[in-house]
């Protein structure tokens, strides 16, 4: 898996990357309808908090043995640097959906997400799935993450009536996607990783975070009682179909990563200041109150 592309590293972007520790408390838990008493949103965002802590100790992991194979030149330090931090803000998130999901779990919510991904996990490692390969499939759900934490930035609508700490939380993850969405592809990149490869793991992700994000949402509306409700049904297709659907909203970008030449943070046809790093360097700044940098 072989080609060659520049990437995009550069001291500038190095810099940038704060880790930070949220000022938060979910001690008291929340509502169980915390988006603004809707159900169908509620659950699709819990759901996807169940998988943050095993999947995104998995793009640590995988970081961390990609960074082994990086030659220390001094072309490549800036990039290790970048990929340290990387790691140092996927922990903070996975700490802080960890208190989060513990309290989902008061809720009588069962994350089943975690054990089907962990199975996977496992199933790579035992068929000694190469650095490289899982590199590549961080650099997959990263994209993912990072065009669903744009819209969260770009699309008030899509926290609006939620409880101001979910929006917090939320939107402090989303600018932090942004800030690091780079990192695993420009790795990837300097390692040699092909175009076919990225796709390849690109398109089982797509695959297989939809099945995953859908099977759990029903499980948690199910245990919630909300399973079948009309309003519950009606909800999910104005988010995804409605209008401003965000089905609509993600297609073009998520469909971007087949591009051969993609880059996480190209977005030439876009004004700088609408660009997804101004719009999360502006959510940082406007809400610097809210954290305290680490490192
Ligand atoms: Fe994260
Ligand atoms: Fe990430």
């Amino acid at each position: 898996m072989h080609d060659s592309a520049t990437h995009f590293a550069t001291p500038a972007q190095a810099s940038r990357l704060t880790v930070r520790r949220l000022k938060i408390d979910l001690g008291q838990g929340f509502e169980r309808h915390w988006h603004g008493g809707d159900a169908f949103k509620s659950q699709y965002y819990n759901a996807l908090s169940m998988s943050f802590p095993v999947g995104e100790q998995s793009f640590i992991d995988s970081v961390k043995d990609a960074l082994k194979l990086l030659p220390e030149t001094p072309e490549n330090a800036c990039l290790g640097d970048t990929a340290a931090r990387f790691i140092g803000q996927e922990a903070t998130h996975r700490h802080v959906h960890a208190l989060y999901n513990a309290q989902l779990e008061k809720q009588g919510l069962v994350n089943r997400w975690q054990h089907w991904a962990a199975r996977r996990i496992a199933f790579g490692q035992a068929r000694g799935l190469r650095p490289l390969h899982w590199l590549a499939i961080t650099a997959a759900y990263e994209h993912c993450t990072a065009v669903f934490a744009d819209g969260t930035l770009r699309h008030d609508d899509w926290l609006a009536g939620a409880d101001p700490r979910m929006q917090l939380l939320w939107r402090w993850h989303a600018a932090e996607e942004i800030e690091h969405r780079a990192v695993a592809f420009d790795l990837y990149t300097a390692l040699g990783g092909s175009h076919g490869w990225r796709v390849r793991w690109y398109l089982y992700a797509l695959m297989v975070f939809t099945l995953d994000a859908g099977r759990q949402t029903v499980l948690n509306l199910w245990r919630d009682g909300t399973l079948f409700k009309p309003g519950t049904w009606w909800s999910a297709a104005g988010f995804f179909l409605g209008r401003q659907g965000s089905l609509w909203r993600c297609a073009g970008p998520l469909l971007g990563y087949l591009r051969r030449d993609f880059h996480p943070d190209r977005e030439t046809h876009t004004a700088p200041d609408a660009q997804g790093q101004a719009l999360a360097a502006r959510w940082l700044a406007d809400n610097a109150g809210s954290w305290r940098a680490v490192r």
